[in-house]
């Protein structure tokens, strides 16, 4: 039989049933007679209280295994769940047996382990440092608040999924290893099984990738765009959820190296569709964790952030604010203008929002989720639907207070004619995008997508300030630890 989970037993009726348990030991508190373990299988937020009582006589065995008991031990217990007389708690366990399954050691009084060469189990109960949490990646799921954001970010990608297949979009896979670069920005990761070293000029000095492993060179995928609408084209709508890597050298509190970013990609969707889109998934999403995720939430809004609970309870209801990017620029520079020393960059347009700008915007003037539209086209992909004025694209970025942006997307430029204009205008290679030009030539239709960046989704959600803390293994600029 398979063990029963705590979350259950602490559900159950106590009944003085015969309960079997199995985690981690999360505090042992030694009172002469008695003895209480509080035992985590991380299933939930809470622990079960295991009590032993020594004078109703334990076996030899039971009585080693408590005194050699130390915190992080894995454990199995048994005993009968009975009415809990402590506050806080409806049941425990009337403890009869303990089975130390891997010990933890601890240090004793001098400072060392019992087993020299052995470092002394990290998480002690007490307050440790996220800094300080990130540096024992492997053993952080272990405490209350890295127990939470695993659990909520595998809610967060079960709604998701779950969202999508109401909507009728199609999860699609795209590949991860691929020859083009969606975004146009240069910040990618090459792939290779050439030794660098040794690798062969070609006559005009550029290296020689006929003989790589792909015949070319190949990268890792900073977005499954651009396959996601090959898909959307025949489907209607599909969306992907994957990993995605840029080598962007930039070390800030929102941005990863590998990250996981979800496309929906939707034909027959103009951009008014695609921000109704949205803000419609953003805010669905929203109340499924709120209604779902609701000792998470508790958690998150006590000793994360105070008041997210409200907040993101506020932007489920509201209606995201629209406004161009002129508009925002705009309204930027009368704020800068009226306190000189308000940015760092001067807002302008024509240059791309900062994420002090960003920042602003969401928090300070539209004060909720904003949907910015219509930007300069020198600063967004080549994809982008030219607008008629012929100096901005249908682009939409979803900001959002504490982290700026948390969706990029637009609709598409669908004319085979002005696609082609485009990239010809920025010197992309129209034959290395051929497969992507003849979605225009054969059936075009008017489509559009966006990506939200899962890790930012998720720090937006518990509050988490670091994006390092949002995912199990962060890869950033010189981190690839784990
Ligand atoms: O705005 P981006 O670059 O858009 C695209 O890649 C489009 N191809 C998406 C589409 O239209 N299908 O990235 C989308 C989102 C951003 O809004 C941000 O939330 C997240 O991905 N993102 C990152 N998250 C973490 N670390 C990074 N380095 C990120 N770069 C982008
Ligand atoms: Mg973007």
């Amino acid at each position: 039989m398979l063990p029963k989970l705590i979350k259950y037993i602490l559900a159950e009726t106590p009944k003085s049933q015969e309960t079997e348990i199995f985690g981690w030991v999360r505090t042992k508190r030694d009172m002469k007679n008695l003895i209480f373990i509080e035992v985590s299988d991380g299933s939930c937020f809470s622990c079960i209280q295991c009590a032993f009582d020594r004078s109703a006589g334990l076996d030899k065995n039971t009585e080693d295994a408590l005194s050699a008991l130390t915190t992080g031990a894995s454990v199995k217990i048994k005993g009968r769940l009975v009415p809990s007389p402590a506050s806080g708690q409806a049941v425990e366990i009337a403890a009869e047996s303990l089975l130390i399954i891997g010990s933890a050691p601890a240090e004793n009084e001098c400072g060392k382990t019992p087993l020299l060469d052995v470092p002394a189990y990290p998480l002690q109960k007490k307050r440790h440092s996220l800094e300080f949490l990130r540096e024992i990646a492997h053993l952080r799921p272990r405490t209350n608040t890295f127990a939470a954001v695993a659990r909520l970010r595998s809610f967060l990608s079960f709604a998701i999924h779950r969202y999508f297949r109401e909507k009728d979009f199609h999860y699609l896979h795209t590949p991860i290893i691929t020859s083009g670069d969606c975004e146009g920005a240069g910040a990618m990761f090459q792939v290779t099984t050439l030794d660098p070293a040794v690798m062969k000029q070609s006559a005009d000095g550029s290296s020689d990738y006929t003989r790589d492993f792909f015949g070319k060179k190949t990268f890792l995928t900073v977005s499954g765009q651009l396959e996601a609408e090959a898909y959307a084209s025949a489907l209607s709508r599909v969306y992907t959820f994957g990993p995605t890597f840029r080598a962007e050298n930039s070390n800030t509190t929102r941005h990863l190296a590998e990250f996981w970013m979800v496309e929906p990609e939707a034909a027959f969707f103009e951009l008014e569709d695609n921000m109704a889109l949205a803000e419609d998934f953003i805010k669905s999403v929203l109340k499924a964790v709120l209604d779902e995720c609701g000792d998470e939430m508790k958690f998150f809004d006590s000793f994360i952030e105070k008041g997210i609970i409200e907040n993101l309870q506020k932007v489920a209801q509201a209606e995201f604010t629209h406004i161009t990017y002129t508009e925002a620029v705009k309204e930027l520079e009368k704020a800068a203008s009226s306190d000189s020393g308000l940015f760092e960059y001067k807002p302008c347009w024509g240059s791309d929002l900062q994420s002090e700008h960003e920042k602003f915007l969401t928090e300070k003037i539209i004060k909720g989720p904003v949907i910015v539209t219509d930007y300069p086209k020198g600063i967004k992909a080549f994809y982008m639907k030219m607008n008629d004025d012929e100096k901005t694209v249908r682009a939409m970025d979803v900001l959002v207070p504490r982290l700026g942006e948390i969706i990029g997307g637009s609709q598409r430029e669908d004319n085979l004619e002005k696609l082609i204009r485009r990239m010809n205008e920025i010197k992309l290679k129209t034959r290395d995008y051929s497969w992507y030009i003849d979605l225009r030539r054969y059936g075009s239709v008017p489509h559009s997508g966006f990506g939200l960046g899962f890790e930012r989704f998720v720090q937006y959600i518990c509050g988490m300030a670091n994006i390092r803390d949002v995912i199990p293994f962060p890869r950033t600029a010189g981190q690839a630890e784990f």
